[in-house]
């Protein structure tokens, strides 16, 4: 939670009031601190204590320019899982060798793209994968430099965090399998147009506890033990999952996760490897608010709704993943807070933010708080509704603003399919 209130009493996001924010760029609005952001990935690097490192900022948490050049700025490097995102990275001024690109389907196109950068590492996701990079280089006549990505089958219980995000466990589809690691290996050597530099992992997401990172990076690390005299490793990448505190707690920070890799690298005799993690959303969604405007309260029987601008195809976390996000008035509050279920106005029952203790009267705008990740990059036009704005702020002033779309164009782009 990234708010604070001014004098006034007003909610306050990097020094900038979000009610001017609403009347500046209306609602919904996304608000992003930039400061913010950039100070989180100073201080994950500072968490390598100057050991060799890349911090490849996950960006599918948050691909806003404004955001991705402010890590960049800070010296971040880039997790890419699309065609698009990796030139998103490329043109936000990420230079290929700080990109790394997973994804257990990348299409021919976005190989050619990617051999074509020559990106630090092509993370191969199946044995199935190997001939199809290799194709891809043949093609383009370069050699292509290739990471493993194993699935460390953590199991569920220890991964403890939603089913849905769960990634390494051996019901997923992430990952060369461990028991298939050999013959990746020996498809990869087999293949010489593939240099293969790098064994990585992403083990989940919203890790509140080291535990299950520090278990997968230590089967990474004693696969990588097992083929380090068979192929020279430059990286070894344990991924992202660092968890946030969305109201019940979070004990840990990046910096801890990053310290306990350290640890386990160095126990296993990789003292001086590089290590490359792949944060998103622990340097973003903090730092990022969903403001929206009450539309309409409702009382019925027992029940106080309270009906917002925002919906869930706006922010989709709490239908997908049953996630709850702190919801707080904008405006000082001035009556005594009651319980009130929140929800958008779209047609679904699971567009329902919960149930929130909130003033009684006398507030016109909500913050939904720690939105800055999984926001917007997983927002959609549902219901014929206008993505929504976004506004970053940095040193206390807006930065940037980037307008929500006209109503009237989603139905323009509708129409003109089939029209002569
Ligand atoms: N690396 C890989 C290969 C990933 O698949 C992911 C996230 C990350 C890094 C970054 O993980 P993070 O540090 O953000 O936990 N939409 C969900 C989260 C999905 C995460 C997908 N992969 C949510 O809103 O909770």
């Amino acid at each position: 939670m990234a708010t604070s209130r001014d004098a006034r009493g007003r909610l306050v996001l990097g020094g900038v009031a979000l009610e001017e924010v609403a009347a500046l760029a209306g609602t919904p609005t996304y608000v992003y601190d930039l400061g913010a952001v950039r100070a989180g990935v100073r201080e994950i690097t500072a968490a390598f204590g100057g050991d060799p490192h890349l911090v490849a900022y996950a960006v599918k948490a948050n691909s806003a320019g404004p955001v991705v050049r402010a890590v960049a700025a800070e010296g971040a490097g880039a997790d890419v899982v699309s065609g698009p995102e990796l030139a998103l990275a490329l043109g936000a001024g990420i230079s290929p060798d700080r990109i790394v690109y997973s994804g257990v389907a990348k299409t021919d196109a976005e190989l050619d793209l990617a051999v074509a950068a020559q990106i630090r590492g092509v993370q191969i996701e199946s044995v199935e994968e190997v001939e199809r990079v290799a194709a891809r280089a043949r093609a383009a006549s370069r050699r292509v430099k290739v990471a493993i990505r194993v699935n460390p089958e953590v199991d569920l219980e220890t991964l403890a965090t939603h089913q849905g995000i769960a990634t390494g466990h051996d019901d997923a589809k992430f990952g060369v399998a461990l028991s298939d690691f050999g013959r990746a290996f020996s498809a990869v050597l087999a293949q010489p147009e593939l240099e293969l530099v790098g064994l990585t992992t992403h083990v989940g997401s919203q890790f509140t506890q080291i535990e299950p990172y520090v278990v997968a990076a230590r089967r990474l690390f004693e696969l990588a033990a097992e083929v380090a005299s068979r192929a020279p490793l430059s990286y070894l990448d344990t991924g992202g999952g660092f968890g946030i505190d969305y109201g019940q707690g979070c004990p840990v920070a990046p910096a801890d996760f990053v310290r306990a890799v350290r640890a386990e690298r160095d126990r296993a005799g990789f003292g001086g490897m590089t290590l490359v993690c792949e944060p998103g959303r622990s340097l973003v969604a903090s730092h990022g608010v969903l403001l929206s405007r009450v539309v309409q309260r409702k009382v019925s029987g027992e029940r106080r709704w309270l009906m917002i601008d925002a919906g869930m195809n706006d922010l989709v976390r709490p239908a997908m993943y049953q996630a709850r996000h702190r919801i707080v008035p904008v405006e000082p509050p001035a009556a005594p807070s009651v319980g009130q279920r929140v929800v958008g106005p779209v047609c679904e029952s699971s567009d329902d933010f919960g149930s929130c203790a909130l003033p009684e009267r006398g507030f016109e705008l909500v913050a939904i708080l720690d939105a800055g990740a999984y926001g917007y990059t997983m927002a959609s036009a549902y219901n014929g509704r206008a993505l929504p704005a976004e506004v970053f702020v940095e040193d206390g002033k807006v930065a940037f603003v980037r307008p929500r779309a006209a109503a009237s164009a989603w139905v323009e782009e509708r129409l003109a399919a089939g029209r002569a």
